[in-house]
């Protein structure tokens, strides 16, 4: 059985071989495979954001952390910097479950939007989100914040014509 609930300073170290397990996925989409070898968020990064953002992991019983949900509160919201449930145990709703419990913290907190950004047309990113909800921003709408965010993402070496911004207001 799963359950959602706030991370904790214990779970830092776990966290890395969740996302990197969850990139395999990429595997799947012509183009994107290298994502799966892709950096991920250091246990350090990982021990900041539960120590000043917004920090959740879905756990199961016996397993342990099997997947987890970060993001920080910003002007504009609750920017969700990274979500990510372990390859053996997406499909099962876990996504929908770290959404649907960052949303409720986000309007607890008086945040006006769940914001990220994704990879377009990728059946588990941009398409997927809309259906929890969000909806992407056309290129005039998206805040100086959020440009900020693809730009460093360029910056990273991600091609910037396959991300978009994607808002959820609340
Ligand atoms: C995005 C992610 C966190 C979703 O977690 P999850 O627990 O699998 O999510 P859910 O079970 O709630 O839903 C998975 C969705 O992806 C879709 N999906 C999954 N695998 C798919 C595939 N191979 N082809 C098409 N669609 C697929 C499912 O249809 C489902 O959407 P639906 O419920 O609307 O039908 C997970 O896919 C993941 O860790 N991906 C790798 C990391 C990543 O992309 N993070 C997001 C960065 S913005």
């Amino acid at each position: 059985m799963i359950s959602i609930r706030a991370a904790s300073e214990r779970d830092a170290d776990d966290l890395p071989d969740v996302e990197r397990s969850s990139g395999a996925i990429f595997r799947e989409w012509p183009g994107l495979e290298w994502i799966a070898e892709d950096t991920v968020q250091s246990a350090d990064q990982h021990r900041a954001l539960i120590a000043q953002g917004v920090a959740l992991v879905a756990e199961d019983e016996e397993a342990g952390a099997v997947g987890f949900l970060n993001g920080e509160l910003t002007s504009d919201g609750l920017h969700i910097w990274q979500i990510a449930v372990h390859r053996d145990w997406q499909g099962q709703g876990i996504g929908r479950r770290l959404i649907a419990a960052g949303r409720q913290i986000a309007e607890e907190r008086g945040a006006k939007a769940l914001l990220l950004t994704t990879f377009r047309d990728v059946p588990w990113n941009e398409p997927y989100y809309q259906r929890l909800g969000f909806h992407t921003l056309a290129e005039g709408a998206i805040t100086p914040r959020l440009l900020k965010v693809l730009e460093n993402e360029g910056k990273a070496g991600i091609p910037v014509e396959l991300r978009c911004a994607m808002v959820m207001p609340l």
